[in-house]
């Protein structure tokens, strides 16, 4: 099953039912109107997607906070994947309670495009490609709306993947961007949608550096 078309910021994710460590999930009824970070694994028993999982568990409460739910995926069975989720939480101490598909026919890696296409090392015992480390950021209308892709050698950046949710839903929640490396607490930029008049009652408080880059707090959440 390849997706209907190429999958980009704004496009509605693909739905689709699947096994997984939690059982079958059918991903529209998993999704509902939460807020999904969905994100691949190459594949179970692999060094870099062990401490991947394991700090992805540990900051599992952050994202629920946030209305986030995780949903992993990994090319194999749903009985390996019970293996190695006891594996992860003796090597990382990180206990992973959110579902992982069991993708050992990569449908749902070629729905989501997840396949690595670069990286002849990276496949099974059958010479099937395995994935790279995709991450779909899905907001609770079932839009993606941020895709970062990596190479199956370079581990993600959990703190990352929750800086982008927050990112995300505070430019939802106010007419702003957030600049390079911002964390929550620290300053936004006005969006340049908003112009002088509506910005000052929107945000009476904002500074201009130049006409296009103004910077404005937020109320503190
Ligand atoms: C890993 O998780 O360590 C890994 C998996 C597939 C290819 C390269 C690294």
């Amino acid at each position: 099953m390849a997706a209907k078309g190429p999958l980009r910021l704004g496009t509605e994710a693909p739905t689709f039912v699947a096994d997984s460590s939690k059982g079958k999930i059918d991903f529209k009824e998993f999704a509902a109107d939460s807020w999904v970070v969905f994100f691949s694994h190459p594949q179970d028993y692999t060094p870099v997607c062990t401490t991947e999982l394991g700090a992805f568990a540990k900051l599992e409460p952050e994202f629920t906070k946030r209305g986030v739910k995780l949903l992993g995926l990994s090319a194999d069975s749903t009985e390996r994947h019970e293996g190695w989720i006891k594996d992860i939480a003796e090597v990382t101490g990180g206990q992973v309670n959110f579902p992982i598909i069991a993708d050992y026919d990569r449908t749902v890696a070629n729905l989501y495009d997840m396949i690595d296409y670069q990286d002849p090392t990276n496949i099974d015992h059958k010479a099937l490609p395995l994935t790279i480390r995709s991450v779909f950021f899905i907001d609770p209308k079932r839009t993606i709306r941020t895709i970062i892709s990596y190479p199956a050698s370079t581990g993600r950046n959990a703190s990352e993947v929750l800086r982008v949710v927050d990112s995300l839903q505070a430019g939802d929640k106010y007419k702003i961007a957030t600049p390079i490396d911002w964390l929550p607490g620290q300053d936004v930029i006005v969006a340049n949608s908003v112009k002088d008049p509506e910005a000052k009652e929107l945000f009476p408080n904002f500074r201009t550096i130049k006409p296009y880059l103004r910077y404005t707090a937020l109320p503190q959440a």
